[in-house]
């Protein structure tokens, strides 16, 4: 599935949405949704709307995990709040689903403000961003997923106006064109993105914070799954969390996924309580390793190893090998293996390693 080529249109950025902050609120989430989709491979993304909100930790107390972003962030809050000003610009980075879009919208609740929740392919035409801009109110924060595909326009309507609070527009063309230049309030711009590197550095340097979001621990997601099992209502057991938990990649947005696959088959087995044992079970039958890997991830692994001798090989022969998308493969998959040691990058290319080989069955 190429993220690149599904649900480019988010909607359109509501220019008219001046009348406070439910509406905008509401438009949030519906908007968020959306570009949280942009993010993902198609197994990453069934949840609806209204699970994913129940689930979604409001409050900074609430977010577990990520301890140096946390303390980065709440110094960052107590001082913006002391001096009654607009939080600086803030650059989230990481694989998806590790709680950049979560902190967006904890930030606005902790600075009480709007959070307004957009992605770059919704920003291809500059009207598009001059409609939010300018109707943002003192210390919303503007929150932009996918930051690192903003059109050139776009990006440089941007520049002055994280800078200076200023917009410039030309009006016109040619010998009769004029530049405006309109007064911005104070806001907040939060970027998120999985590939930082792909941001000019113009964008980059604007920000004055950037921040990297890191795997989570296998202790943090079973109290993210505890705390989800709470809230669903599903009883749980400590080592029924840590099951789920280590199969989880690192991920929150996977651990949840998880935790809901073996709540229904616990319910349906009529088992009681998610122990140890059902959770293994029930991620067997979901092809979910105890490593975590589901089926891409070791069809990515065995591609390599059967077919390029374990590698070196390029990131598009392995793309074209299992009919994934390269960028996906680059964004989704390839960072957890990485992570675990079971792949390597080479200049060369690729290369599977001997613990990928060895957990996959091979000798
Ligand atoms: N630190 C955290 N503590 C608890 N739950 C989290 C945390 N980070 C993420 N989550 C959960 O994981 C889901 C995905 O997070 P999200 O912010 O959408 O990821 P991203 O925007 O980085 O792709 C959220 O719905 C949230 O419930
Ligand atoms: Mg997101």
């Amino acid at each position: 599935m190429a993220i690149t080529s599904f649900r480019q249109q988010s909607p359109e950025p509501d220019p008219d949405d001046s009348n406070g902050k439910k509406k905008s609120r509401r438009n949030s989430r519906k908007q968020q949704s959306d570009t949280d989709d942009l993010l993902l491979a198609t197994a990453m993304a069934d949840e609806t709307d209204n699970q994913e909100e129940r689930i979604r930790p409001h409050r900074l107390a609430d977010y577990i995990g990520q301890k140096e972003l946390k303390g980065v962030l709440e110094i960052a809050i107590a001082a913006a709040k002391g001096r009654n000003e607009a939080l600086d610009h803030l650059l989230l980075y990481g694989p998806p689903g590790l709680g950049k879009t979560t902190m967006s919208l904890i930030l606005a609740t902790e600075m009480e403000v709007n959070c307004k929740i957009t992605a770059a392919p919704a920003l291809e035409r500059p009207r598009d961003i001059v409609g939010i801009l300018v109707n943002l109110k003192p210390g919303d924060i503007l929150f932009i997923d996918e930051i690192h595909r903003l059109s050139r326009m776009s990006e440089e309507l941007l520049y002055p106006a994280m800078e200076d609070y200023r917009l410039d527009i030309t009006i016109g063309k040619g010998q009769t064109a004029r530049t405006r230049s309109i007064p911005l309030p104070h806001f907040t711009l939060v970027g998120a993105t999985t590939r930082v590197g792909s941001l000019t550095s113009p964008l980059r340097d604007r920000f004055g914070l950037i921040q990297r979001l890191r795997f989570y621990e296998t202790d943090e997601l079973s109290l993210i799954v505890q705390r989800t099992a709470n809230l669903l209502k599903a009883p749980i057991t400590a080592d029924g969390a840590e099951e789920i938990a280590r199969r989880s990649r690192g991920t929150p947005r996977i651990a949840n996924r998880l935790l809901k696959r073996v709540r229904d088959y616990t319910q349906v087995k009529k088992l009681g309580s998610i122990n140890q044992e059902v959770a293994a079970e029930a991620l067997e039958i979901f092809n979910v390793d105890p490593m975590g890997l589901d089926w891409t991830d070791r069809l990515v692994l065995t591609v390599m190893i059967e077919q390029f001798n374990g590698g070196p090989v390029g990131l598009e022969a392995v793309a074209a090998a299992t009919g994934e998308d390269s960028q996906t493969i680059e964004d989704v998959y390839e960072p957890y293996l990485l992570q675990i040691g079971y792949l390597h990058r080479t200049p060369r290319g690729r290369v599977a390693t001997v613990a990928a080989r060895k957990h996959l069955g091979y000798d």
